[in-house]
């Protein structure tokens, strides 16, 4: 791939941290191909990196100053990091080291550049380096599956020689690797810039009474982790959502309901203009046909529930669909899942099915992982492997823009 194409980062600030380890002068040769690219990098480097590199190579590589030191002389606290992190679209962490990992799995923040990737709300990717028992260590595997399932990616180092004399993996990985790695996440993070999402999300509370429901075990985080990685490509997101025991996503415009109806009217509401909108929801489809004004008494109820239906609120939206909206539906299935579930993307006029197994093991509801198919309206399938709920998330949103922009 050519690294010095100029055009493939233009307008992108990166904020490059760079470790100490003996890969730190490949760094510079990285932040050199960025600058080609198009991007605008600003350096952090840790202490140790400056043992290995001076910062000018770095300040003359990127034509930007070059940032060591937390409590520098001339620099104010906000320029220092807070400053840096505001303006970057996103962070890269070169030649990661296992202390770096550690200190970043656990919201260690002693430097400048574990500092500044602690107080980042951008995509990070990370290329670590290091000797090969290190990098196998098993703190080090612990601490980088850590760091993935927050959602950083990592650009695996490769296999070779070593400079500790070792021939295996730890290498820092080649720079077209992580250019391109910068390149994908980059776009990622702008799928849905300036784009309107809708997600629903959690339960609905269905009252018979003042002390009385019929609900179902959603946990909501699905539709969270959703709204969650919407946010993070760039979408104004609202999300509406029955109870849970979730925080709602910074950055998110949140609407909490309570019943099926409740979540209908905020959903019409705020339904013009979305050019996505995800029904993740786990919505009640009946609801108590009368609802007593008070707690009904033992013994003046004859024990039958009358049920009446609720709205369809996925469908209403396939009927109201705004010009180019793509609809993403749910189907929590505990038999025949695919039959079901394209079933209902037929019936209901959806773009794309998640469909989910509930019931028994591995049950979808209330989990933090799950597996899913996806099946879609020209006829495709693609079945998602067990993962957090957050990396299904963004296999699903990677699926959408792929049937969005047709490849
Ligand atoms: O028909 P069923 O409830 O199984 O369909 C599931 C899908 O429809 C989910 O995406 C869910 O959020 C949505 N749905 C809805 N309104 C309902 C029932 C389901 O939006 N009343």
């Amino acid at each position: 791939m050519d690294t010095r194409d100029s055009s493939r980062l233009n307008g992108a600030t990166l904020l490059v941290g760079v470790c100490g380890g003996i890969a730190a002068y490949k760094c510079a040769g990285i932040v050199s191909a960025l600058r080609q690219a198009g991007a605008d990098v600003h350096v952090i480097m840790t202490e140790s990196a400056t043992r290995f590199v001076t910062p000018l190579t770095f300040q003359a590589l990127s034509n930007n100053d070059v940032h060591t030191d937390m409590f520098a002389a001339g620099s104010t606290w906000d320029i220092a990091h807070i400053g840096l992190v505001r303006r970057s679209d996103m962070a890269l962490l070169l030649n990661a080291t296992a202390n770096t990992l550690a200190k970043l799995a656990h919201g260690i923040a002693d430097n400048l550049l574990t500092t500044a990737i602690l107080a980042t709300r951008r995509p990070v990717v990370i290329a670590p380096a290091m000797n090969t028992a290190m990098l196998e260590a098993a703190p080090t595997q612990a601490n980088i599956a850590a760091l993935q399932a927050r959602g950083m990616e990592f650009v695996e180092p490769g296999a070779g020689f070593l400079a500790c004399g070792e021939i295996g993996s730890g290498r820092l990985a080649d720079e077209d690797d992580i250019v391109a790695a910068v390149q994908r996440v980059l776009a990622r993070s702008r799928q849905l810039a300036g784009r309107r999402v809708v997600v629903t999300a959690g339960p609905t509370r269905e009252f018979a009474d003042p002390a009385r429901f019929l609900s179902n075990p959603s946990s909501g985080r699905m539709g969270y982790a959703l709204a969650a990685e919407a946010a993070a490509r760039g979408a104004q997101v609202t999300l509406i959502s029955g109870p849970t025991e979730l925080r709602p996503p910074a950055g998110v415009e949140f609407v909490g309901v309570t019943s099926a109806r409740e979540m209908h009217n905020a959903v019409l509401e705020h339904l013009p203009g979305v050019a996505l909108f995800i029904g993740a929801a786990a919505v009640a489809d009946f609801r108590p046909e009368l609802v007593a004004a008070h707690k009904v008494k033992k013994d003046e109820a004859d024990a039958t529930l009358r049920l009446t239906r609720n709205p369809d609120i996925i469908a209403d939206v396939a009927a109201a669909r705004p010009p180019g909206c793509f609809i993403v539906g749910f189907a929590a299935e505990s038999e025949d899942i695919e039959k079901h579930a394209r079933e209902k993307l037929e019936r209901k006029h959806l773009d794309l099915i998640v469909a989910n197994r509930i019931g028994g093991n591995g049950s979808a509801f209330g989990a933090s992982d799950a597996e899913a198919v996806l099946l879609w309206s020209s006829g495709g399938r693609k079945p998602l492997a067990r993962a957090p709920k957050a990396a299904l998330a963004g296999a699903i949103l990677d699926h959408v823009d792929a049937l969005r922009s047709g490849h």
